[in-house]
């Protein structure tokens, strides 16, 4: 079993990020920056953000993150967004998720002008990415996909089953591989029979919040397994693969910890230099 070392897999695409970073440096005499708004003291999403900041320092990006408490009002935040957008040392903008109830999701998601929209969910990012054409791309479907290239470079034909169609994860993660010719199917709660679909499978993306759903006996041998699960249990961060059943049939796995979240940050610095580099055209 091929274990997927996706902190390595980041690494390495840190590195390329970085030397691109210093050509943009020489050819543009400037760097491309990442802004991340931070709205109230949720403890993951801090952390999120801490790592966010450090990996885009680390790589030479300009970083900035702006802090406002949890009660701000919507206006403030979406006044600021608007600068942000007219703001040319800003290349990419990204407002940390979950947002406290008073604010209005879909409004701020929105309110991002798409070129600087680094996690791909502006609806017009959406729309080209279903059709095919130039967009951001969420990172973690991103980094999911790049880490299923490694394994296997030529995915046409091969059956996809991804577990969950949140428009993070499972949507924006079906129509990258659709566009790579995969055969898709897109599973959820309803889905009549999960362990049936999985046996189908040649890939699997488990991307759902349940822990250790998908068993060692809904996997057939040579499948490519991604877990984007990050859940916690009394035995601690388990993802949504039963890591020790699954390991034993599949062809390829991504631990929890280690395997898709370093490469979702990484992929968000990628996304930044995208956006910088689309501008200058
Ligand atoms: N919260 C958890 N994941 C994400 C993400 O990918 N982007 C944003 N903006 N917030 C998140």
């Amino acid at each position: 079993m091929i274990l997927i070392d996706g902190k390595k897999a980041a690494a390495e695409l840190r590195e390329e990020l970085k030397q691109e970073i210093s050509q943009i440096k020489k050819k543009y005499n400037k760097v491309p920056g990442l802004t991340v708004i931070l709205i109230g003291d949720m403890a993951p999403s801090q952390i999120y953000v801490r790592n966010k900041e450090k990996s885009a320092t680390e790589v030479g990006l300009k970083s900035e993150v702006i802090k406002y408490p949890g009660n701000v009002e919507e206006k403030i935040v979406l006044d600021k967004i608007k600068e942000l957008n007219k703001d040319d040392s800003v290349s990419g903008i990204l407002v940390q998720l979950p947002l406290p109830n008073h604010i209005d999701k879909q409004k701020v998601i929105e309110a991002i002008i798409p070129s600087k929209d680094v996690d791909g969910f502006h609806p017009m990012n959406v729309g080209n990415l279903s059709s095919g054409y130039e967009s951001s791309i969420p990172c973690t479907p991103l980094g999911c996909y790049l880490l299923i290239k490694k394994i296997e470079p030529n995915l046409s034909g091969k059956k996809a089953v991804i577990i969950g169609r949140s428009n993070l994860n499972g949507k924006p993660m079906a129509q990258l591989l659709l566009k790579e010719n995969c055969t898709v199917t897109i599973t959820h709660s309803k889905t009549k029979d999960l362990r049936a679909e999985c046996l189908e499978a040649d890939i699997i993306v488990a991307a759902v919040g349940i822990p250790e759903l998908v068993r060692g006996d809904w996997v057939k041998k040579n499948t490519i397994v991604i877990d984007v699960g990050i859940n916690k249990t009394d035995k601690g961060i388990v993802g949504d693969v039963n890591f020790d059943e699954v390991s034993k049939v599949a062809k390829a796995l991504t631990p929890v910890p280690g395997g898709v979240g370093p490469m979702t940050i990484a992929c968000l610095l990628k996304n930044t230099i995208d956006c910088f580099k689309r501008s200058q055209k």
